[in-house]
């Protein structure tokens, strides 16, 4: 366990602003985390993860805390599902990698996304067509209310897009995750529904869409007759999905060991069938139907649109590749260049649009 006063969270948080807590707190167990004297400790108490998903606009006045439960135990090898626990402060991208090197199917489709397992499952974290919710049996936290460990089933998350029963505002900062409980398979099962996925993997056949987060009817991204599809998708692996994601990835999200970011800045706004007419009358701009009847349509299409790509305020600028990512472009912006981008974003897609961006990354 680590204890410091006025520690800096420079290194703790990826768009590197140069910010510090009263206190900093990492623990290495469950037990070390209840054993902490929590009414000594400055309030209020912000627990993250690895910072990839924040942006701390001032000095934080209470006390950061930090997991270091780190270990990832198959619960049962032995059949074609396999359910795995994991600690809270397992790096990500470590939990995916290993999964595919065991040739175990479900996360490689989240290859490459910053964070870690407590923050990821928080998050309900998304990309090419899978959130962790589609591999997630339940999650064990510690409530700092009550002082006690509670249990929550997938139901009891409450999942949706990028959203949790953790982050609703009656819920947040009151639970700490310390273990997520996911299951993986040995049976292969690639989702490949995500056009440029299709397109690294050289796999034939119309992309069902450019969505995100939900699934594509699979009969839609069937081109070759059936069994022709079956043999190419039947000889991929885990390791090959997860590849062919980190292609994609590094050649349009900024590497956040090079330049500072939070990944992608904005959610991406679900409008209804008669506004996106509005906002697209001959139905050309990129969107995505919901099965609900709604409308997903990318944010970073809109910021491109209001011809804000490379658009700068101090050091902070609008990542040219993909501009829904803001990043520290000269490694010293402040939170205050972050913020005004943030509002000429908004700005800009909400008089040219009539739409309003809600920020995905968490301002503390
Ligand atoms: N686009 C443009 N101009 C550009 C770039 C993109 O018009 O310069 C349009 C394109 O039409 C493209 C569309 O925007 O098809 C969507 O872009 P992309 O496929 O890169 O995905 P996204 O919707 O911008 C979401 C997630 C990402 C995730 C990708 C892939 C959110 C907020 N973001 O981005 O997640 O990796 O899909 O599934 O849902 C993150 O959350 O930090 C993150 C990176």
């Amino acid at each position: 366990m680590r204890i410091q006063l006025n520690y800096d969270l420079s290194a703790q948080n990826t768009f590197r602003m140069k910010v510090s807590c009263a206190c900093w707190v990492e623990y290495e167990t469950v037990k070390e985390l209840e054993g902490l004297n929590f009414e000594r400790l400055p309030k209020p108490l912000l627990h993250i993860g690895e910072g990839s998903n924040l942006l701390f606009t001032q000095d934080f006045p209470g006390t950061v805390l930090h997991s270091n439960i780190e270990y990832i135990k198959y619960v049962d090898m032995g059949f074609e599902d396999v359910p795995v626990m994991v600690g809270a402060g397992v790096v990500w991208d470590y939990f995916v990698s290993e999964t595919c090197r065991h040739g175990l199917w479900g996360a490689e489709n989240l290859s490459l996304i910053p964070g870690e397992v407590g923050a990821a499952a928080v998050q309900n974290i998304g990309a090419y067509g899978v959130e962790i919710k589609d591999i997630l049996s339940g999650v064990v936290a510690f409530d700092l209310q009550e002082r006690k460990r509670v249990k929550f089933s997938r139901e009891e998350c409450r999942y949706g897009y990028r959203d949790s029963f953790f982050k609703q505002p009656e819920n947040k900062g009151r639970y700490v995750i310390t273990s997520v409980l996911l299951r993986l398979s040995r049976k292969p099962n690639p989702r490949l529904d995500y056009k440029g996925v299709r397109e690294a993997l050289g796999i034939p056949g119309q992309a069902g869409n450019d969505g995100n987060t939900v699934m594509a009817d699979p009969k839609s991204v069937m081109a070759y007759p059936e069994p022709v599809m079956a043999d190419l998708i039947g000889h991929l692996t885990p390791q090959q999905v997860r590849e062919a994601v980190i292609r994609i990835r590094r050649q349009k999200l900024p590497d956040p060991e090079e330049l500072g970011s939070a990944g992608s800045f904005f959610k991406n706004p679900v409008v209804s069938r008669a506004e996106f007419a509005r906002i697209s009358p001959d139905g050309s701009a990129p969107h995505y139907d919901l099965p609900d009847g709604m409308v997903k349509v990318p944010a970073a299409w809109m910021i491109d649109q209001c011809g804000l790509k490379g658009a700068t305020e101090g050091g902070a600028a609008v990542y040219d590749k993909q501009p829904l990512v803001l990043v520290n472009a000269s490694g010293s912006a402040t939170p205050q260049d972050v913020l005004a981008l943030e509002q000429r974003i908004i700005n800009g897609v909400q008089e040219r649009f009539g739409v309003t961006l809600h920020p995905e990354v968490d301002h503390i």
